[in-house]
């Protein structure tokens, strides 16, 4: 089965003779989701969600192949490969299900509650598909964030135009596979691939599109500025702030900096990119942090070393910039600074100051800044003064202060003593400033894919 899911993704290819898609073809593509999308909206909703049930069976029965893909184009650790594929497998079963939950339901209201009316019209909205949504995800999760977008899309009775990451474009073709295999009509789901500096403008500004859902880099801004009126739904990155007070359990607190500022190699969102730890323990801090980053393994994904190369050639260099311009203005290396290609050694820069580029910029690898601070209101008011805000934490036995902190970091979410995640899939997800517009999780994203139809009984 394995052998043939490989051999049907390179058809596509071959069939293509080239891996990047003409604007004729995106026409033609648009054209079919938006013919399939009118059959599909009248698929009664339990059928989708049976269809959805399908396809994540499908999914975690190719997690193998998917998995291995996500080693061979993304370098992400093995075993993280295939806990993305179980995770989305997981996460199409559960929008099936609340999509039934959700979209089931609808509003019924009688006209005389408001002033001047008398109980003659009755009002009944539900909730309907957008039309063709584009989905946009990024290399860091091509499964995982590609069917973040697919699935609430579908269950709502909407057609999906996925743009894969050029990079994790043959995992996001595996995962396509998996919903044709399933049933989805061709047509209803489909692929355009090629570079986004070449197509990108072409498919979110073209006129087929009736909602975009975008998960990446600064280029989100650009879209939304571009973009028709379509819904968006964007989340463009973070600098999450770890702010570490003086009651907070240490090793706790060291353990999450590790995990949440060097998994995948810091190349996640909702990575830690910055620790903000009150100056008296600033100190056990950063050597129960050094003591962790020494047993971190830097390697091969293959191998699941803990450290594996960063995504591109010109991602390291942009993290090697930060690097530089830390050292030359007095920041203290806890490790020695090591690249070899695109392989970075993790590295923890201690006494960062405001004045530095690591202080707000995101590194998305392996390289983690400390901020000392005397107060934690400092910590608050560095997070508050960068333009991302996806998520922060904070660290502290007292609950209390956590939720005052918690209430005052002007941020999407904030987890008290826990490094920052998406995860579970079910629960909110989202940015403000300049890390998003509108709110993921797998409720909210059902909901933004549709608008409310009512229709109004005029009684006599
Ligand atoms: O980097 C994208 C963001 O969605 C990260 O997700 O699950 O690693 O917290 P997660």
């Amino acid at each position: 089965m394995e052998d043939i899911l490989v051999w049907e993704v390179c058809q596509h290819f071959e069939s293509r003779h080239s891996s990047a898609c003409t604007q004729e073809e995106v026409n033609k593509i648009f054209e079919s989701a938006k013919a399939a999308q009118k059959l599909w909206a009248k698929v009664p909703l339990w059928k989708r969600a049976e269809a959805l049930h399908k396809a994540a069976a499908l999914l975690k029965e190719h997690k193998a192949p998917m998995a291995e893909c996500l080693v061979k184009e993304v370098a992400k650790p093995a075993k993280d490969a295939v806990s993305e594929v179980v995770r989305s497998g997981d996460l199409i079963s559960y929008t099936a299900e609340e999509g039934v939950r959700i979209l089931s339901e609808g509003k019924f209201l009688v006209s005389d509650s408001f002033p001047g009316n008398e109980r003659n019209k009755l009002c009944l909205s539900s909730k309907i598909p957008l039309g063709v949504v584009l989905a946009i995800p990024p290399f860091n999760y091509p499964v995982n964030l590609a069917v973040s977008k697919i699935s609430p899309a579908l269950i709502a009775g909407n057609a999906v135009v996925l743009k894969p990451p050029t990079q994790g474009a043959v995992a996001g073709l595996h995962m396509v596979h998996c919903f044709h295999l399933a049933g989805f009509p061709k047509g209803l789901l489909s692929c355009v691939t090629g570079k986004g500096s070449e197509i990108g403008d072409f498919l979110t500004m073209h006129p087929g599109v009736n909602c975009i859902s975008f998960t990446g880099g600064d280029t989100g801004i650009a879209i939304s500025k571009k973009a028709s009126m379509v819904p968006l739904q964007m989340e463009l990155g973070g600098k999450d702030a770890c702010i570490v007070l003086e009651d907070a359990d240490l090793d706790l607190a060291a353990a999450n900096v590790v995990k949440g500022g060097y998994s995948y190699s810091g190349q996640r969102c909702t990575a830690v990119k910055v620790v903000l730890a009150i100056e008296s323990i600033a100190d056990e801090l950063v050597s129960k942090v050094n003591a962790k980053i020494a047993k971190l393994t830097v390697g091969l994904p293959e191998n699941n070393a803990d450290i594996t190369a960063v995504v591109s050639e010109s991602s390291a260099n942009f993290i090697e910039g930060l690097v530089e311009d830390a050292k030359e203005k007095g920041a203290t290396f806890c490790q020695e600074y090591r690249r070899e290609g695109n392989l970075i050694w993790p590295l923890l820069v201690d006494h960062v100051r405001p004045g530095m580029r690591l202080a707000w910029e995101e590194p998305f690898g392996p390289v983690l800044p400390v901020i000392r601070i005397s107060t934690a209101e400092e910590g608050i008011h560095h997070c508050n003064a960068n333009n991302f805000a996806l998520q922060g934490c904070v660290f502290t036995r007292d609950i209390n202060k956590a939720i005052l902190i918690s209430n005052a970091m002007e941020t999407g979410t904030v987890q008290i003593n826990s490094a920052p995640a998406r995860g579970p899939d079910h629960f909110p997800f989202q940015g403000l400033r300049d890390s998003g517009i509108g709110s993921q999780g797998i409720t909210n994203s059902i909901n933004m894919m549709t608008k409310v139809k009512s229709t109004v009984i005029n009684l006599p």
